[in-house]
């Protein structure tokens, strides 16, 4: 079997598990507030690759430690990342109109509901959180807590998605790029495994082994990003192409071409796949994700 048919057979339970719990700890049927279920039901449960809560996943259970013991914070993962879509969504950050092959939020329920989404997403994850600690000792909850507190703030996702915004019609340099590669998308990417490894208790190497695949991730996941933005379809991806061409954004395509940017990407999954040499077989999930963030379609 090649590398896709593994990793297709290693996702297919493991997706339908996160899918699961993500609809179950969405389930609530209150009377009030209007909107406000049904939206952030939509911007979860339509799609998408779930990534993030995988990796979380895969980070754990190469640790030795099985999956359903990481849940709670696998899924808490996709509702930060699904509130930093359905923010990076809106008219005042990347204006676009399609997620996941479906109208983004603010065209569906407005954006003063956009954005309450996206602050119920965060909240609810941190509640998630909390019910990690049914399954772990405290103190690896909170380390990971604070983790994934810290990779989605100012010195995480939002500071990352600042100097996207700042940095619109720009001349930008390599570091700045990297800067914001790392800080966007790396930050949460890195959080996701580390937190899964934390939880399972993984020994302090091992951790710092998977510190540096998730850096390199991270940066290869967000270049091939910005590949298929520039050369995908809308159909393919589920969102506008070609947008980030069309909003002047900072990308590795924008600063070197469509070709040299494939380079880059080949090079991080290199330093992904690298990274990971200490590690045995068990990390051999970690691999096909890698391989994939790099040669994927959508
Ligand atoms: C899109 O992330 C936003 C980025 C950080 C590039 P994904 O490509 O993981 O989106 P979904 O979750 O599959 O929709
Ligand atoms: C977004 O980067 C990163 C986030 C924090 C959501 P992009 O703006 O390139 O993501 P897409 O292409 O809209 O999914
Ligand atoms: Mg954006
Ligand atoms: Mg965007
Ligand atoms: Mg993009």
């Amino acid at each position: 079997m090649d590398w896709r048919a593994r990793l297709q057979a290693y996702l297919a339970p493991r997706v339908a598990m996160v899918d699961e719990a993500l609809a179950r700890c969405l389930a609530y049927h209150l009377p009030l507030p209007r909107v406000l279920p049904d939206a952030m039901r939509s911007a979860v449960l339509a799609g998408g690759k779930r990534l993030r809560p995988i990796l979380c996943i895969a980070a754990a259970e190469a640790m030795d430690a099985p999956a359903q013991t990481v849940l709670p914070t696998a899924c808490a993962i996709e509702l930060i990342h699904a509130f930093s879509l359905v923010h990076d969504d809106l008219p005042a950050m990347d204006n676009d109109r399609l997620r996941r092959g479906q109208p983004t939020v603010w065209v569906q329920y407005g954006e003063a509901m956009a954005i309450l989404t996206g602050d119920a997403l965060f909240a609810q994850a941190f509640e998630l959180m909390t019910e990690q600690a049914r399954h772990t000792p405290p103190e690896r909850v909170v380390q990971a807590i604070r983790l994934i507190a810290h990779a989605t703030g100012v010195q995480g996702m939002c500071g990352g998605q600042v100097e996207d915004i700042l940095c619109e019609g720009q001349v930008v340099s390599e570091t700045q790029l990297r800067f914001i590669h790392a800080h966007k998308t790396g930050a949460l990417i890195r959080a996701s495994v580390l937190s899964g490894a934390i939880l399972a208790g993984g020994a302090e190497p091992k951790v710092e082994t998977l510190d540096r695949y998730s850096h390199a991730l991270g940066l290869a996941f967000q270049i091939t990003d910005d590949i298929l933005d520039d050369t995908a379809s809308t159909e393919q991806l589920g969102k506008p192409a070609g947008s980030d061409r069309a909003h002047r954004k900072a990308t590795y395509t924008a600063l070197f071409g469509v070709e040299t940017a494939r380079q880059h990407a080949q090079q991080a999954l290199q330093d992904a796949l690298a990274a990971l040499d200490p590690l045995d077989a068990r990390a051999d999930p970690l691999r096909w994700i890698a391989i994939y963030a790099v040669h994927r379609e959508r």
